[in-house]
């Protein structure tokens, strides 16, 4: 009601003649579109945003509804300028020159919507699509603003170590080089075992990790995989060999006999030695007795060992590549075969011959003593409920003992 009376008083004001005074002549005001305003001559703006893929195809569309005319029109980002990409003011589509720089458009048939095949990432920016509906009647404007993005997909990713076989204790980066992707682009790092157990050691914006104090237990497989709002890829696998030892060396000494001395061996026994230290790459071992190199290698076996073979035996292991050496020493004391010995088999002899006839003495008194008092039976039991031991007059070393009547 009110924007009828305004658009009356709006006409009145347009048509009817006010004279001016002129340089001594009457003229009528040019209508400007100033004062003409009017809800329903206002130009609608609407504002999208389109995310296309380079090399891929995009649709732009001009409104929900076929318009009677239209302009297309682009404006490249920083600058201000809007130009015409295609128009169609009822004659049918008319496609500009600067078309070809945005792609391969098509406007899409009954439609103003516009098709762009083989997206170049010079078609991002702005696109405006200025739309005219009923224009026979009451005509409406309407501008799309049609923002449209042009992402670029991460390449297939190149992981880069700054060193593949570092040394225990050193400090090491990783790299994950992209030619291309949109930003903002997520890292994950993964490292696989040689179980090919994957566990990711970190995720974030940078493209670079430092790994300080890098141990044993980084050695493996190291991936990254990149992920844009596009897609994920991922470089191939590296191999990372921490360098490492060798570690203190165990022993292992077969047959295992111990004593405060040290180990212990019986002579003419073989006896082995073992010598394990975790290293890489793998240790060298050399044996020694006593000081003098007597073996190269990780066991070290001594059959029909004698008396004289007493003494230290060392294992060195060494890390050729570090230069870096480790030694363990132990104690080997060979003792006299038992059997060339009779002292324990006469001492064991002696003991059990002496407690034989202990016992023997102890059970002749008891049973002298008990015939000597002649005690009667104080209980009237049956036979069947008796206990067995109760019914012994003597319990002694589980030898059940009875008094003959
Ligand atoms: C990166 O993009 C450029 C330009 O689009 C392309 O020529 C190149 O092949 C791409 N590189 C990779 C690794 O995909
Ligand atoms: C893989 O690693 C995780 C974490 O270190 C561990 O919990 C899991 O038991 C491992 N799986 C295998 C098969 O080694
Ligand atoms: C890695 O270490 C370098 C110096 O060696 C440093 O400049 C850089 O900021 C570190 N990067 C990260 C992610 O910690
Ligand atoms: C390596 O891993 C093992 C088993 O998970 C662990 O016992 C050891 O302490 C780790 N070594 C280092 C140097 O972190
Ligand atoms: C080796 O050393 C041990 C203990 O020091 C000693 O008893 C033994 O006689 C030595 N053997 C040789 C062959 O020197």
């Amino acid at each position: 009601m009110v924007a009828q009376l305004l658009g009356l008083a709006l006409l009145y004001l347009t048509t009817s003649p006010v004279p001016f005074a002129a340089n001594g002549m009457s003229v009528y005001p040019v209508p400007t579109s100033a004062v003409e305003i009017n809800p329903n001559w206002e130009v609608v703006y609407q504002d999208t945003n389109v995310y296309g893929v380079v090399g891929k195809a995009v649709i732009l569309e001009c409104g929900p509804t076929v318009p009677d005319m239209y302009i297309w029109s682009f404006t490249q980002p920083g600058t201000e300028a809007i130009r015409a990409v295609v128009y169609n003011l009822g004659k049918g589509p008319r496609i500009q020159k600067l078309a070809e720089t945005l792609g391969q458009i098509t406007i899409i048939s009954n439609s103003a919507a516009v098709s762009i095949e083989k997206l170049p990432l010079a078609a991002h920016g702005l696109f405006t699509c200025q739309a005219f509906y009923d224009i026979e009647r009451e005509p409406k404007v309407y501008y799309y603003y049609v923002h449209l993005t042009v992402r670029v997909p991460v390449s297939k990713p190149n992981l880069l170590l700054s060193d593949a076989s570092p040394v225990e204790g050193s400090t090491m980066w990783m790299r994950c080089i992209l030619e291309n992707g949109t930003d903002p682009i997520k890292y994950t790092w993964q490292h696989e075992t040689r179980n090919g157990n994957i566990t990711v050691i970190a995720q974030g914006s940078s493209s670079i990790i430092n790994v300080t104090d890098v141990n044993r237990n980084h050695t493996g497989w190291y991936r990254c995989v990149a992920t844009n709002a596009v897609n994920t890829d991922s470089s191939n696998r590296l191999w990372l060999d921490t360098i490492f030892g060798p570690d203190l060396p165990e022993i292992n000494v077969t047959p295992f006999s111990i004593t405060e001395r040290g180990y212990s061996a019986l002579e003419r026994e073989t006896v082995s030695l073992l010598c394990q230290a975790q290293s890489n790459p793998a240790s060298q071992y050399v044996w020694f007795y006593n000081n003098s190199q007597v073996y190269t290698g990780p066991q070290f076996t001594i059959t029909k060992i004698l008396r004289m073979h007493t003494g230290d035996y060392a294992c060195l292991a060494q890390n050729t590549y570090l230069n870096t050496r480790s030694k363990k020493t132990i104690s080997l004391t060979v003792y006299s075969e038992p059997r060339n010995n009779m002292y324990p088999a006469v001492i064991g002899a002696a003991i059990g011959g002496m407690l034989f006839a202990a016992i023997l003495t102890a059970l002749l008194l008891v049973y002298i003593i008990r015939n000597r008092n002649n005690n009667p039976r104080e209980s009237q039991q049956s036979p069947a409920s008796r206990n067995p031991l109760k019914d012994c007059d003597v319990v002694t070393h589980f030898v059940c003992f009875h008094r003959t009547a």
